[in-house]
């Protein structure tokens, strides 16, 4: 992952860019990773946009091919790559970064980053998957609408060198990859969850505009969320549950 590396002074997103080049008839090898120093629609989860400072964060994809990955099983690369981007993170800040259900990159109680991963589907197998990583660095203003942002840069008080931090990214993205390509499923599953942000805490969330207190207890093989509460264990997808902080 990253042997391959294009670095872009602007894109309109880079999942976007890599999307198109694998539409042109010249072939795009795996792990090839496309970087953008400033992106002007840059997308997140769930129709959101993804802001970032032109030229002081890291906004970038790469291409997966896990064609062994059957399509219910799609939660696996999710897993392994949210665990890659956070035992980078780890290892280049010493601090505890977690992953937040599904795949938010979180310090503390903020958001550091996210994961969109778009797969391109063929058949009941994955044919390509495009894994658009956006991590705050060296940013430290944010505008009002970010909900709760930080950065490493808010994390250790210093400039990180984005091309460090990118090739350090792509080396872990890259271990657990192949651990998944391995079938270490259980593995993957497990780090996954001892990095889990809220992971058997009584927290607070809203479910419908019903706010409930419950404790999450574990994720589904489809990848979702258990949260136990007082009178029952239930399960949510992406839209049906919000985190409350407080
Ligand atoms: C989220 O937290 O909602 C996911 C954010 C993903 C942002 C990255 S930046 C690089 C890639 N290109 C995009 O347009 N989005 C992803």
């Amino acid at each position: 992952v990253g042997q391959n590396l294009v670095v872009l002074k602007e894109a309109d997103s880079t999942n976007n860019y890599l999307k198109e080049l694998l539409s042109n008839t010249k072939p795009v090898a795996d792990g090839t990773v496309i970087m953008a120093e400033s992106q002007y629609a840059g997308r997140g989860q769930q129709q959101n946009k993804w802001h970032s400072a032109p030229g002081m964060n890291l906004t970038f994809s790469l291409l997966l091919r896990p064609s062994f990955l059957p399509l219910g099983q799609q939660f696996y690369l999710t897993q392994a790559v949210s665990i890659g981007v956070v035992s980078a993170l780890r290892q280049a800040t010493s601090e505890n970064v977690q992953v937040k259900w599904p795949n938010d990159i979180y310090f503390g109680d903020k958001k550091l980053g996210g994961i969109l991963i778009e797969n391109i589907v063929q058949g009941s197998n994955i044919k390509h998957s495009i894994v658009g990583i956006g991590l705050n660095v060296n940013q430290t203003d944010f505008p009002p609408e970010v909900p709760n942002p930080t950065s490493v840069k808010q994390i250790l008080h210093s400039d990180h060198d984005l091309h460090q931090l990118l090739s350090q990214i792509c080396a872990h993205i890259e271990a657990w990859y192949l651990k998944l390509k391995a079938g270490k499923w259980d593995e993957i599953r497990q780090a996954y969850l001892n990095n889990l942000y809220w992971l058997n805490q009584e927290r607070e969330f809203s479910s419908d505009g019903v706010d409930f207190t419950g404790t999450i207890t574990g994720i589904t093989e489809h990848g979702f969320l258990v949260v136990r509460t007082e009178s029952e264990e239930k399960e949510f997808n992406l839209k049906q549950i919000q985190f409350l902080n407080k």
